[in-house]
């Protein structure tokens, strides 16, 4: 099994461990919309809704952000050092005990 997992830090602080595959190149945004998180995804995962906005919480190296991504990120209205669109982030195996909390939309 190629199974990593993430973890999601819930809005009373408590983290959930979510199982994701990393043999079946999903985003991590199908991975949290598969797990039942509300996340809109209205662009489908092209980096250009925003509904996607996750805040990475621990120090899991990522990919930087491609250009797309980048823009979009400056034009939402709450932004961290640290934000990332789920739907731009692949999982793969450096992602194990990647820490994340959701950044619902306004
Ligand atoms: S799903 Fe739309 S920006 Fe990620």
């Amino acid at each position: 099994m190629s199974d990593i997992t993430i973890y999601v830090q819930e809005a009373s602080g408590e983290k959930t461990p979510v199982e994701a595959p990393t043999d079946m190149g999903l985003s991590l945004m199908e991975i949290l919309k598969a797990s039942g998180y509300p996340i809109a995804a209205t662009c489908g995962g092209m980096a250009l809704c925003g509904t996607c906005h996750v805040e990475v919480l621990s120090n899991t190296e990522l990919p930087e952000p491609s250009d797309d991504e980048a823009y979009m990120l400056d034009s939402l209205p709450v932004v961290t050092d640290t934000s990332r669109l789920s739907c731009q982030v692949k999982v793969d195996p450096d992602l194990d005990g990647l820490t994340v909390k959701l950044v619902p939309v306004e």
